[in-house]
């Protein structure tokens, strides 16, 4: 079996840090080997080493998007964190009657945009006119999310009303049940892929940004980094939620911590981006 080597990592973790802004530490020397054990068999290269040339070379374009898919993590759930809906409901959504402009930053297969999209139409009903645009990295998980079929497991901690309102059984390929969510609420959802620490190039600002358990990926610098463009677009008063187990450090600039993992814009905050850290 080819193996990879400590060089090779290092090679792979610069590449992927520079492009993704990926921190890996050695700690994850296993989980890379694995993870990018198929993408060296499926280039037919010899070794880890070849793949890294190959990939750095100028045919290596698409495979570098296929290395960056195979090394993220993708982990989510329906309703993940799930006082960060409530207090979409409860407060945000209460504070205005006009649409809103939502942003889920890091949206993987899709649960995270379509729970915010099933509160909203809950909330608003047919009324609602408010848009979620939801970016990922990883061209793999943005097509299983712009299909919203999902496994009779991964809806099971909905309640029923929720399963029955906004999602529809489809075949599966193998006679399984699975369920694909509703037009409806699918529409409120566009997707598009978005490498957080490259250009964002969506103009006018946002209501709500979610940035959620993506930042543990990145180091510290990237994290406050990241953390002050989010500010950047977001109107005064707009609201940003992070993971819980993700920090923006110790009074954030531009930003007033109100619950756990939420921060609001301050009104008159005037942002300075400071340049990607490197
Ligand atoms: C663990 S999932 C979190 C999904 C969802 N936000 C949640 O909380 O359930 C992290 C996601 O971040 C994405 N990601 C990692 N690095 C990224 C980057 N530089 N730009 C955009 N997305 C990135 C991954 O592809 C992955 O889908």
């Amino acid at each position: 079996m080819i193996s990879m080597t400590r060089t090779d990592f290092r090679d792979i973790a610069s590449i992927v840090y520079k492009v993704a802004g990926i921190a890996l530490s050695d700690g994850k020397f296993e989980l890379v080997q694995s993870r990018l054990r198929k993408r060296v068999v499926h280039t037919r290269k010899k070794s880890y080493s070849e793949y890294v040339r190959y990939v750095q070379g100028e045919a290596g374009g698409k495979e570098l998007q296929s290395m960056i898919d195979a090394i993220t993590t993708n982990e989510t759930r329906f309703f993940r964190e799930a006082a960060h809906f409530d207090f979409l409901r409860d407060v945000v959504f209460r504070e205005t009657t006009r649409p809103l402009r939502i942003w889920c930053a890091a949206a993987s297969t899709g649960e995270e945009p379509y729970s915010i999209a099933i509160t909203l139409r809950d909330h608003f009903q047919q009324s609602a006119t408010s848009k979620v645009l939801a970016t990922d990295i990883n061209c793999e998980v943005l097509a299983v999310a712009r299909r919203a079929v999902y496994s009779e497991a991964r809806i099971a901690s909905l309640p029923a009303t929720t399963r029955d309102r906004h999602f529809r059984q489809v075949n599966g390929t193998n006679g399984d049940r699975q369920f694909q969510v509703k037009p409806d609420t699918r529409g409120l959802v566009r997707f598009a892929r978005l490498n957080l620490v490259n250009e964002w190039p969506m103009k006018g600002a946002f209501d709500v940004i979610f940035l959620r358990n993506v930042m543990i990926y990145f180091d510290g610098p990237t994290r406050q980094w990241l953390g002050a463009r989010a500010c950047a677009h977001l109107r005064p008063g707009g609201y940003l939620f992070i993971g819980h187990s993700e920090s923006l450090g110790i009074n954030p600039p531009g930003y007033r911590n109100i619950q756990p993992a939420i921060y609001q814009r301050t009104e008159g905050s005037e942002i300075t981006l400071p340049r990607r850290p490197m």
